[in-house]
């Protein structure tokens, strides 16, 4: 069995290594992947953005199932062109990538099937939104572009000034172009944000597993919003009474929205919640695996994901843990914002014990260079936090390049020590 992917970051290559154990033994493709991906399977030359490109790398290399990675291609409706060339997808369609690419349509939908997420109100015209502002008493609200914006669409404002401000950025200035035109004004909710994965075929699911993401660049959650610094899975304060009112409140009532509303989703849904007062809220949906969550998901879970593909083993159960993982992503000093690239990687060979997934690396006369703001990702894994926290830094001092920076605070009890 051929399998492509689709995409160049830790979470493709993360995806790569999960479905190489499987027992089917797949041979793995990546478009384009990147230098770790290499020690999975094969890198191929082209754009996953472009469709020719998908197709002549399908075609060529005899693929029999295509994963799809990041957002992009799905919201333009890569899974319906692989399903009108007759190969298999996983990847919801484009008449469902709204969940993720439009906030407005997404926040309706979860209105609609009594999906609990935080009070709004839309707008599409600025004049509106602003005489909205005005009248409200209590800061901070959330504001919202609709469209995709690389992460960057969402502002926590303060005051009455930061929301005018963002809302001029956003609908006159229009800092996201159409994406921003349209917004969201949301209640700001206070709790413990965490994300859960599953992989849906219809109305079957399986759940793949929690995870916590580390938005911020810098310890104490400081800093610009980022990708991702560092993962820990599973969310160690959730315990079975409150997955199990997630699967119920959240899960379910999403699956049965969807077929309510005549809509088939197949492929990974990414929840991303917070646990309030008043328990589980909605955040957003992703339409994909999440990035670095999936790093560490995959090496919790020691189910064989090609079954989930082919139909078998959709059994909504939440899966048992027995260990922690944690996980550190090494970046280039400057990211998200300015950062330089093509520096040597140092020290790969003497980490032991841990697994690293690469992000934006490349080989460069037999040598591995960094080439993008997240570089690597190193997961490890024990019985309990503390151990799997120690293992992931011991080896992370191990590796070497020019300007690597890393969050120190990963996987830090202190993080949940109102819940825990
Ligand atoms: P989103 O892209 O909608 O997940 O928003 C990005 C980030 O903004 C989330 O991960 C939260 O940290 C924060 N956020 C979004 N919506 C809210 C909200 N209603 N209340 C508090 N924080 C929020
Ligand atoms: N880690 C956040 C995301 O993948 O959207």
């Amino acid at each position: 069995m051929n399998i492509l992917i689709l995409g160049k970051g830790g979470r493709e290559h993360a995806l790569g290594w999960k479905l190489l154990q499987s027992v089917r033994k797949p041979h793995l493709f990546f478009l384009p992947g990147n230098a770790g991906t290499l020690s999975v399977g094969v890198n191929l030359e082209g754009d996953y953005n472009k469709f020719n490109d998908v197709k002549r790398t399908v075609v060529e290399n005899s693929i029999n199932l295509v994963v799809v990675g990041p957002e992009e291609p799905i919201a333009m409706g890569v899974a319906d062109f692989l399903e009108d060339m007759g190969v298999r997808v996983i990847a919801p369609r484009k008449n469902v990538a709204f969940l993720e690419a439009s906030k407005i349509k997404a926040k309706k939908f979860m209105k609609k099937h009594s999906i609990p997420t935080a009070d709004f109100v839309t707008f599409d015209n600025y004049q509106r939104a602003k005489a909205y502002i005005e009248k409200v008493e209590k800061f901070p609200v959330v504001i919202k572009a609709d469209g995709l914006c690389g992460g960057k669409g969402v502002v926590i404002a303060r005051d009455k000034k930061e929301a005018e401000d963002t809302l001029r950025a956003f609908m006159v200035d229009g800092r996201f172009g159409e994406a921003s035109r349209r917004v969201v004004i949301e209640e700001y909710l206070e709790g413990y944000e965490f994300s859960v994965f599953v992989y849906i075929e219809g109305e079957r699911y399986a759940v793949l597993g929690d995870a916590i993401d580390y938005k911020k660049a810098y310890d104490g959650d400081k800093g610009p919003n980022t990708g991702g610094m560092g993962s820990v899975a599973p969310a160690v304060f959730l315990n079975p009474g409150m997955r199990e009112k997630v699967r119920k409140d959240i899960i379910d009532r999403t699956i049965e929205g969807l077929i309510k509303d005549g809509l088939y989703y197949e492929g990974f849904l990414y929840f991303g919640l917070i646990w309030t007062e008043k328990g589980p809220y909605v955040l957003e949906y992703n339409v994909r695996m999440g990035d670095p969550e999936t790093q560490v998901v995959v090496m919790i879970d020691s189910r064989d994901w090609l079954e989930f593909f082919n139909g078998n083993q959709l059994d909504k159960k939440w899966p048992c843990y027995s260990r922690v993982c944690v996980e550190v992503v090494l970046v280039s000093s400057g990211y998200p914002l300015k950062y330089e690239k093509g520096y040597i990687i140092e020290g790969l060979n003497r980490v032991e014990g841990v697994n690293i997934f690469h992000a934006g690396t490349t080989l460069k006369e037999g040598r591995i260079i960094t080439n993008g703001g997240r570089v690597l990702n190193v997961v490890g894994c024990g019985k309990e936090l503390k151990e799997a926290r120690e293992k992931v830094y011991k080896e992370v001092r191990k590796i070497r390049f020019k300007n690597i920076f890393y969050r120190k605070d990963i996987g830090d009890i202190q993080r949940w020590k109102g819940i825990l």
